[in-house]
């Protein structure tokens, strides 16, 4: 195992077997399983090591500086953020002739068939899962009393990736609500949406997550922390879920507040350093932002989520595809996916035809 171990970081170091990022400064642990080992690691040597190997020093300016041509002028910045503002504002209108989903609310199965003993297993679990553990998380994180044990795994409390299961419980509730109609579903997720809406109160400034808004700066900062925006992704997709499969019009108010706290720190990021610093920080995995961004504009007719949408587009990646460059092999999958996905809904939502190719 620690031969192992030894192996991937010599391959890593030498820069073979890691998956390839946009920019050339290789500033992420690419390795899903390697990564958890190492921050979840209490060998602190170790830890020091590789983010020393593998990451800007991050309190190094000086690497940033040489890195970077800085924009000095303040003003520039604010100047190119409004353009982008600006050409976001008008969107061109899409033909919309595109396939329409059928509702999941007029589709049943058979039940004779394998597909519905497989919704019913499905069912049945999801009705296994309990509430107050679901939230446990995110009711710590906001200071609420916190009622019942967490769950282990990928929510254990010290993971930094908890909540991103509860985001998916929201999705899979709703689909399954609108395929089955179970009123006992029906309760378990509107009780999931009103804890969360309680805990996002109780913080009062938009942020609802499982984990700290501490793991955002250090994601703003480019420093080690585990894909906080793919959470975020998995639990706005997730109200967005209820709202549109279930009527839950909390869940969308909700949506926006969070929508709001995220927009003002990517603004905070490009004000404060450049749009170049937000692009950079993007090397670490964030999901569907662009996709659930741009599902949300669909909905609200908000700029503001139209712009938040295209800063997650990750231009250094689409821009590959755009110009039908041979050079996609290497990218994590799971993480630039998702980045195509999002972009097929901006064609879809915007008729841009970049985004068509
Ligand atoms: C911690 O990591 C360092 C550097 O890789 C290594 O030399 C040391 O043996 C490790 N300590 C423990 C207790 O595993
Ligand atoms: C919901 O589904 C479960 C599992 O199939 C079933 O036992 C229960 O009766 C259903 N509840 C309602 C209210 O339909
Ligand atoms: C960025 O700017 C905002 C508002 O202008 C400020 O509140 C925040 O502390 C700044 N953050 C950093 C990291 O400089």
């Amino acid at each position: 195992m620690k031969g192992l171990v030894v192996l991937v970081v010599l391959s890593m170091l030498c820069g073979f077997g890691t998956s390839k990022e946009c920019t050339n400064t290789p500033t992420q642990l690419s390795s899903h399983t390697f990564r958890y080992a190492l921050l979840s690691s209490e060998n602190e040597t170790w830890k020091e090591e590789m983010f020393a190997h593998y990451h800007l020093t991050p309190t190094d300016d000086s690497a940033w500086a040489n890195l970077l041509p800085r924009k000095i002028l303040r003003e520039e910045d604010e100047y190119s953020w409004a353009m982008m503002y600006r050409n976001l504002k008008s969107p061109l209108k899409s033909s919309g002739n595109f396939l329409k989903e059928v509702s999941l609310h007029n589709v049943r199965l058979d039940p004779s068939s394998i597909h519905w003993q497989a919704q019913q297993t499905n069912l049945e679990y999801l009705l296994m899962l309990d509430v107050d553990s679901l939230v446990w998380s995110f009711r710590k994180t906001a200071g609420l009393s916190t009622p019942g044990t967490a769950y282990g795994g990928w929510e254990a409390p010290n993971s930094e990736l908890r909540g991103h299961f509860v985001g998916h419980y929201l999705s899979a509730s709703a689909q399954m609500w609108a395929s089955t109609r179970n009123d006992t579903i029906e309760k378990k997720m509107s009780a999931v949406v009103s804890a969360l809406s309680a805990c996002q109160v109780k913080m009062g400034s938009g942020y609802l997550s499982a984990f700290p808004s501490e793991l955002f700066d250090r994601f703003e900062a480019i420093k080690p922390v585990w894909a906080p925006y793919y959470t975020i992704h998995k639990i706005l997709a997730g109200l967005l879920d209820q709202y549109t499969l279930a009527d839950n019009a909390q869940a969308l108010k909700m949506a926006k507040w969070m929508v709001d706290y995220f927009y003002n720190r990517v603004r905070n990021v490009i004000i404060n350093y450049s749009v170049e610093r937000h692009y950079l920080s993007l090397n670490e995995e964030t999901g569907g932002m662009n996709d659930v961004l741009y599902k949300l504009f669909s909905i609200t007719g908000d700029p503001k989520h139209l712009v938040l949408a295209h800063l997650f587009d990750k231009p250094c990646f689409l821009g590959l595809l755009a110009v039908q460059a041979d050079d996609i092999s290497g990218f994590h999958a799971n993480t630039h996916i998702p980045i195509v996905i999002g972009a097929q809904m901006r064609y879809e939502i915007t008729g841009d035809p970049l985004y068509k190719v």
